[in-house]
């Protein structure tokens, strides 16, 4: 019988180098960079995804909340080629306006607005949206999910939603006990080791009766 080789030693790992890299790691993104990797994104199942993993028919969600408002602003955090957003766009036309943010510039006809850059570094404007999505996206990837989420909640008007998902970065105690401090309530609609998807509301505050 032949003799068995025996393997090559292993390297030594240069934890100094490693720790250098981890550094300046850019995570999930890399390869997210080019309008071309954007626009790849999965175009025809997209919105069906949004519904399944999410867990709502956003259609029928924003139904009935068009029925309140004159103007809904969705935004998508991690849009990809803007597949949901054109979705709710072909349905509502003039009577949604929604943006988008992703890694890269792409062009869309159902995007208003698009922004482009890192969730981690991205500044949203406070009390906006009636609805925030992120679906495989931009809270998924973020090295700070639970920060992210705290300004997403900020984000929503008082009557808004948002649907979010993550991955394991994200502690879901932590994520219980900032829904409490924020008084939003929160449904964990998917949770295991790896992957977790919930549903935020902001519930709409009776005003303080001024006393005459
Ligand atoms: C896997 S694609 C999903 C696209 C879309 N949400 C869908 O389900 O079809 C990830 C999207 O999130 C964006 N993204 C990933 N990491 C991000 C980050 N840290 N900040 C902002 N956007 C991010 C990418 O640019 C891309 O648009």
């Amino acid at each position: 019988m032949p003799k068995k080789q025996s393997l090559a030693p292993r390297k030594a790992i240069d934890r100094k180098r490693m720790a250098r890299a981890l550094k300046t790691w850019r995570g999930f993104d890399k390869g997210a960079r080019r309008p071309d990797v954007e626009r790849a994104y999965n175009p025809d199942l997209a919105y069906a995804n949004y519904v399944r993993y999410l867990g709502t028919d956003f259609i029928q969600f924003l139904r009935a909340r068009k029925s309140k408002v004159r103007r809904m602003n969705v935004f998508d955090a991690g849009c990809g080629k803007g597949s949901f957003l054109s979705h709710v766009k072909n349905e509502f036309g003039e009577g949604v306006f929604t943006e988008g943010l992703a890694l890269a510039h792409f062009k869309s006809k159902g995007i208003d607005r698009l922004h482009v850059g890192h969730i981690d570094k991205f500044k949203l404007p406070k009390r906006k949206y009636d609805l925030v999505v992120s679906h495989a996206g931009a809270t998924f990837y973020s090295f700070d999910p639970l920060a992210r989420t705290g300004e997403i909640i900020d984000a929503l008007k008082s009557g808004g939603d948002a649907f979010l998902d993550y991955s394991s970065r994200l502690d879901l105690a932590e994520l219980k006990a900032l829904c409490a401090s924020k008084d939003v309530a929160l449904t964990v609609t998917r949770s295991n080791r790896y992957y977790t998807a919930v549903h935020i509301t902001k519930t709409i505050r009776a005003r303080k009766k001024v006393p005459a």
